[in-house]
């Protein structure tokens, strides 16, 4: 396995299993596959109404719960301080664990808004952030992170917070003529440069991405995967890493999840890179 160096010095996993839309005994399934194929990160959320499938593939796992790393987020209508503390609680029963690896806000309350015109619940980020510290502090999670942040509010976050900002999950993947919401490798950078680690959520370019698989049917992809001995899916995980992303694609597919992981014993020639670069 590759690991990304977090904030705080500790390391995640560079490849984990995304879980959105893998429901009860599927998503059990899945993550017992993952465990036993290699995973050690599990991406979840409150919204995905899958941890306790998780939970009980846990308990049913042998691998010490401190070598699994356990990211999720709370849910935008739950980031008053309130909210945040007793969704983190359920987040915890529900998984059946002490404490998650990783905390994140699962989308910005005010960006939510502006996009979809509903004067919902605006709370503000300080206030989220402080619930964030203080479930930190109890030792209920291990780091502190964001998703769906732009750099303005990536900043906000650092600001406010006292414990650092570890990760901000973002849809990140090769780009492709349909998906418009895929964010730019600049906000990977101003990540990076601020020692925020990117966490790339649709690296396929498929499950929820706008575009829906179209990246995957590249002929560049098709003919590199042909070169590599690797598949169209294979190269688009390897690209993501390599930006130093951590990728979490999502499957319930024991052959994907093998497949998804299996990205470490190849590197791109100049050639290819140059080809993907055009991309
Ligand atoms: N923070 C957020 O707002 C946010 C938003 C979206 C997603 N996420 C997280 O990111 C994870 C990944 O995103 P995603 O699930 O939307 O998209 P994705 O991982 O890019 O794509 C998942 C799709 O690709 C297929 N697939 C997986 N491996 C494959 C392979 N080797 N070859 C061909 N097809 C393959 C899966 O089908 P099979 O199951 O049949 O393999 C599934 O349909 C989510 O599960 C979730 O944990 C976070």
């Amino acid at each position: 396995m590759r690991y990304v160096k977090l904030a705080g010095g500790e390391f995640c996993p560079a490849i984990g299993l995304g879980t959105a839309g893998l429901l009860e005994d599927n998503c059990e399934q899945a993550v017992r596959w993952a465990l036993d194929i290699g995973y050690r990160l599990i991406d979840t959320a409150w919204a995905y109404k899958n941890q306790s499938s998780i939970g009980r593939a846990l308990r049913k796992s042998s691998i010490p719960r401190s070598e699994i790393f356990i990211s999720t987020k709370i849910w935008r209508d739950n980031l008053n301080y309130d909210g945040v503390i007793e969704q983190c609680g359920q987040i915890l029963n529900q998984l059946q664990v002490d404490y998650v690896d990783l905390l994140l806000t699962h989308w910005p309350s005010d960006a939510h808004i502006r996009a979809r015109h509903e004067p919902t619940n605006i709370t503000p980020l300080e206030e989220t952030l402080s619930a964030f510290n203080e479930v930190y502090r109890q030792g209920k999670v291990r780091h502190l992170g964001v998703s769906n942040y732009d750099q303005d509010l990536l900043h906000q976050a650092q600001t406010l917070s006292k414990v650092p900002i570890s990760v901000n999950q973002v849809h990140f993947h090769l780009p492709d003529s349909i998906c418009t919401e895929n964010v730019s490798t600049s906000l990977l950078d101003t990540c990076q440069k601020s020692n925020v680690a990117v966490m790339a959520y649709c690296p396929l370019g498929s499950g929820w991405c706008p575009g829906k698989g179209s990246l995957l049917q590249s002929p560049i992809l098709a003919g590199i995967a042909n070169q590599q001995g690797k598949t169209s899916a294979q190269i688009a995980l390897k690209w993501a890493m390599n930006q130093g992303a951590i990728i979490i694609p999502k499957s319930g597919s024991e052959v994907h999840l093998r497949q998804n992981i299996d990205i470490l014993d190849f590197e791109f020639t100049t050639e290819q890179m140059q080809l993907l670069d055009s991309l």
